[in-house]
């Protein structure tokens, strides 16, 4: 069957500048405005690894992956947002000296635009944070909530009575939603729009995105491919979980 395609490589179309291709971009449909909307995004090789285990045993992104260019565009993608939602394991990772800074928009000069946006369009300088947890084993780090970002943990009815007073004593607000072993993308994101949110983006992993995709809670899926191949055996897509059925159209 003839179909038309459109060539991304070699490149068809101009050149332009990297920044502002996510901040000036129409995020969301105009119909989106009074509800919440849910975006995810994934730098990834071009074998499809977004996360690879060391030899120390902890998954990350790797440093041939991981690069400036796409810092960029998720501080443009992070700049728009109300809420993050993130998961117990970065906590962990956060507490154990391995991961970024907490959930920023970053305060270098380089992103004082994406700063900006934010107060051009009446948002608080920081996104607030929902992190997405059974174990609740995690601790937040006092200079998340010093920044006077409103923390929600999204966990299950059976998660640990102990662990969820620690986290709300250290200010944030505990929201026991399912009574299964995980917390569904449905009624996460009902949480976060019965709250008032209305932009949501997922810098999270490829679980928290299945609970999104098989309950049809994502809206948009942004992808970066770095042209390298990186092998490795024990390593993370973008989507990792049960098989979906249907598998969702993304057009
Ligand atoms: N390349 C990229 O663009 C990119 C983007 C994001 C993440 N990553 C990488 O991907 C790897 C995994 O990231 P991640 O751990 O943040 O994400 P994840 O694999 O989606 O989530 C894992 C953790 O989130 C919690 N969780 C996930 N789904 C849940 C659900 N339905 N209900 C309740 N809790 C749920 C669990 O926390 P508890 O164990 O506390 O219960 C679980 O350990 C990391 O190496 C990260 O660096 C790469």
């Amino acid at each position: 069957m003839e179909r038309e395609i459109h060539r991304i490589h070699p490149a068809p179309a101009d050149p332009r500048p990297l920044a502002g291709t996510y901040l000036d971009a129409p995020l969301a449909p105009e119909d989106a405005d009074d509800r919440l909307f849910v975006y995810a995004n994934f730098v990834r090789s071009l074998d499809g690894r977004i996360s690879v285990r060391g030899a120390d045993g902890r998954e990350r992104v790797p440093g041939d992956v991981a690069n400036p260019r796409d810092w960029r565009l998720f501080q443009e993608l992070a700049a728009r947002a109300d809420v993050l939602l993130s998961s117990g394991r970065y906590f962990r990772e956060l507490a154990a000296g391995h991961a970024q800074d907490v959930l920023p928009v970053d305060s270098g000069e380089a992103f004082a635009d994406c700063r900006a946006w934010r107060r051009e369009h009446g948002l608080a300088p920081q996104p607030d944070v929902a992190v997405l947890s059974t174990s609740l084993d995690f601790t937040l780090p006092e200079t998340l909530l010093e920044q006077g970002r409103r923390v929600m943990v999204l966990t299950t009815r059976d998660a640990d009575e102990m662990r969820a007073s620690r986290l709300a004593a250290a200010g944030a607000e505990v929201i026991r939603l399912d009574s299964g072993p995980h917390v569904s993308g449905g009624r996460a994101m009902d949480a976060l729009a019965g709250r008032g949110y209305r932009r949501a983006y997922s810098v999270t992993g490829p679980w928290v995105l299945h609970a999104l995709v098989a309950d049809d809670r994502l809206d948009a899926l942004f992808v970066t491919t770095v042209h390298r191949l990186i092998g490795g055996t024990d390593y993370a897509g973008i989507l990792e979980g049960g098989r979906l059925e249907p598998a969702r159209e993304w057009t």
